[in-house]
């Protein structure tokens, strides 16, 4: 068995510090070890966006990380986002009110994908919203709700209503 290595990380404001193999992937840590299941794992090579979270603010595909390179970060999924048991996040609660999901499998992805952007650029046009969930692959959705989601999200993050 392979010699373990210490990973200290913070995972939605909570310290953890675990004892992990070196080859583990930060993706796999996070489903498994932590048991936050809400970041999907779907081609495990960097290509479809659905384990998407964020390392120290910038989005990152856990899936091409390993656990060990989070070490002292601060990372943030899907299961960080709400404000609290309830009250969604501003991105999740646009994704509900606009119908931007059907199976759900692709969404945690593309919600940390949009919530980086908003962060970023407050007011994104229609193309720079496609330009920063082109990395995050939708079998279902036709996209189109999604973009009027982070859309809706970003007016009623700037005060105002769609
Ligand atoms: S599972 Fe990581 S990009 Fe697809
Ligand atoms: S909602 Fe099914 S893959 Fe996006």
């Amino acid at each position: 068995m392979a010699e373990r290595a210490v990973v200290s990380v913070t995972v939605n404001g909570t310290p953890y510090q675990r004892f992990v193999e070196p080859r583990l992937l930060l993706s796999d840590f996070l489903r498994h070890d932590l048991r936050l299941t809400g970041t999907h794992v779907g081609c495990e090579h960097g290509v479809c966006g659905a384990c998407t979270v964020l390392v120290d603010g910038e989005p990152a595909r856990s899936c091409l990380m390993l656990a060990i390179q989070s070490d002292g970060a601060s990372v943030t999924t899907v299961e960080g986002l709400a404000v609290n048991s309830d009250e969604l996040h501003p991105v999740q609660q646009a994704f509900w009110d606009t119908h931007a999901l059907q199976c759900g499998f692709c969404t945690s992805g593309m919600l940390i994908s949009a919530v980086a952007l908003l962060r970023s650029q407050p007011d994104p046009s229609d193309a720079q919203i496609r330009a920063a969930l082109s990395g995050n692959l939708c079998r279902c959705t036709g996209y189109q709700n999604i973009v009027r989601a982070v859309r809706l999200a970003a007016s009623r993050m700037n005060g105002a209503d769609a």
